[in-house]
């Protein structure tokens, strides 16, 4: 099986499709693998958040969900629907561990500058502004580059060597900013909309400092922010009600339905195709059963789907049934973790696996296991988690909760006995 790490991205001809309908990556602004048209639902969310872009004056608007529900998509569709009449940095702001408040504002300089100068319209803002926002940007990416740097920007010397980006006081940037966002707006009617994702990447005082810090910018007329990120961090910022209570709308993401996730897969076959027909590379069934699998979550069925059909398909195409869906994962989730493993560690990943909720701890494992705490630690941070079985989910005073990686649940896929398995090759006419 094709198992192997080589490129086998051409086997999606033989399917009749352009490129891998499977692809987990976010839908794009501005088109990316996968055309921005493919989004489904979301209809309710969606009227919300343009309710806030419509809102004249500024908007703060909080999106949370779990990890791959579909947040970056849904945002850049929103940003997709408005793209006539707002102006918006194409890409979305990747929050990093290490921000703070100036990287904030730099980093937002930099994606409207970045955005300005592709679509050729620098000409919206003044010399003078223009001048300044390049020279921030400028040593912003060097920054990200090289790390420290001495700067001598805006209205005098600032000599200090620092990490900090640009070097220039926090208040400078953020009159800069305003006066960004100002000119777009008088120049051409337009408010601006700025995406930041994954706040949760950030650490939890960085979060409460950022936000204190940038407060009054967020509150800057004529922008909508849009922030995302997962319940933990959603849970630091409704913790102080200064920064809570600037937020206008406040949108959980759930997941989608079965219904949901089989019209995205029909509706990027349709918009994949390069021929007049295709080979559907999955039965129906299978989206039921990896439905079940990951509770709905759909970064992980599309995983699933996409290491099945790449790892089977060599010259010609495959068909998933249940069954061989069983087959190819189960060989895959062998050969990729549990081959590294030692009879030990394999055990204590099985309870990992079964664990309720999901999550374990090392104290129960060891209690389990009838292993020494400290042997339970070895097992987990020198095979487990080496050879990407587990992470770390969460902690609490001192206990670490653990939980499986999501292709590991593939361990949980039936069996199928040999005498039952059934070619795995497309039995053409489709279906
Ligand atoms: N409403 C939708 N319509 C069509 N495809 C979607 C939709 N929502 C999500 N997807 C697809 O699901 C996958 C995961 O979505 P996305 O990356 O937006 O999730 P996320 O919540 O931002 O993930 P993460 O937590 O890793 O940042 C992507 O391939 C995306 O194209
Ligand atoms: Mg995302």
């Amino acid at each position: 099986m094709a198992d192997d790490g080589l490129d086998y991205s051409d086997i999606w001809e033989l399917y009749g499709l352009s490129e891998n309908p499977f692809s987990t990556n976010p839908l794009l602004v501005r088109g990316g693998i996968i055309p921005i048209t493919c989004f489904i639902g979301r209809g309710n969310e969606l009227v919300r958040i343009n309710k806030q872009f419509r809102s004249k004056g500024g908007s703060r608007t909080m999106i949370v969900g779990d990890v791959g529900v579909g947040k970056t998509s849904f945002v850049n569709y929103a940003r997709y629907l408005a793209k006539e009449k707002y102006f918006s940095p194409i890409k979305e702001i990747h929050v990093q561990e290490t921000w703070n408040s100036e990287d904030f504002l730099t980093n937002s300089l930099f994606a409207i500058l970045n955005t300005l100068t592709i679509e050729g319209n620098t000409g919206w803002l003044d010399k003078d502004t223009l001048k300044q926002v390049e020279s921030v940007a400028m040593l912003n990416r060097i920054s990200a580059v090289g790390g420290g740097l001495t700067a001598t920007v805006i209205g005098g010397n600032y000599n200090q060597e620092t990490s900090n980006p640009a070097n220039i006081p926090f208040m400078a940037l953020e009159d800069l900013f305003v006066s960004v966002v100002n000119q777009i707006y008088d120049k051409q009617h337009k408010e601006t909309i700025i995406h930041y994702n994954n706040l949760e990447n950030l650490q939890e005082k960085s979060v409460k400092r950022i936000f204190e810090n940038l407060r009054n910018t967020f509150q800057t007329s004529h922008v909508h922010f849009v922030f995302i990120g997962n319940l933990v961090v959603d849970g630091i910022i409704q913790s102080i009600p200064r920064v809570s209570s600037i937020f206008s709308e406040h949108i959980t993401l759930e997941t989608m339905t079965l219904s949901e996730i089989t019209e995205i897969l029909e509706t990027r076959l349709e918009k994949m195709k390069i021929s007049e027909n295709i080979i559907k590379p999955y039965e129906n069934k299978v989206l039921e059963k990896l439905y079940e699998l990951y509770k709905g979550n759909i970064r992980d069925i599309l995983n699933s789907l996409s290491t099945a059909v790449t790892s089977a398909t060599f010259d010609k195409p495959i068909l998933l049934t249940e069954d061989t869906l069983s087959i190819v994962l189960r060989e895959v989730v062998e050969k990729r973790f549990l081959a590294n493993l030692s009879p030990k560690a394999k055990e204590i990943l099985r309870i990992i696996l079964d664990a309720k909720k999901g999550e374990i701890t090392n104290k129960s494992l060891a209690e389990l296991t009838k292993v020494s705490r400290s042997n339970v630690s070895a097992y987990i941070h020198q095979e487990l988690e080496k050879y990407g079985c587990v992470h770390l989910k969460r902690k609490n005073g001192k206990d670490k909760f653990w939980a499986v990686r999501p292709e590991i649940r593939w361990m949980l896929l039936n069996p199928v006995p040999t005498d039952v398995r059934q070619t795995l090759i497309h039995p053409f006419p489709n279906k």
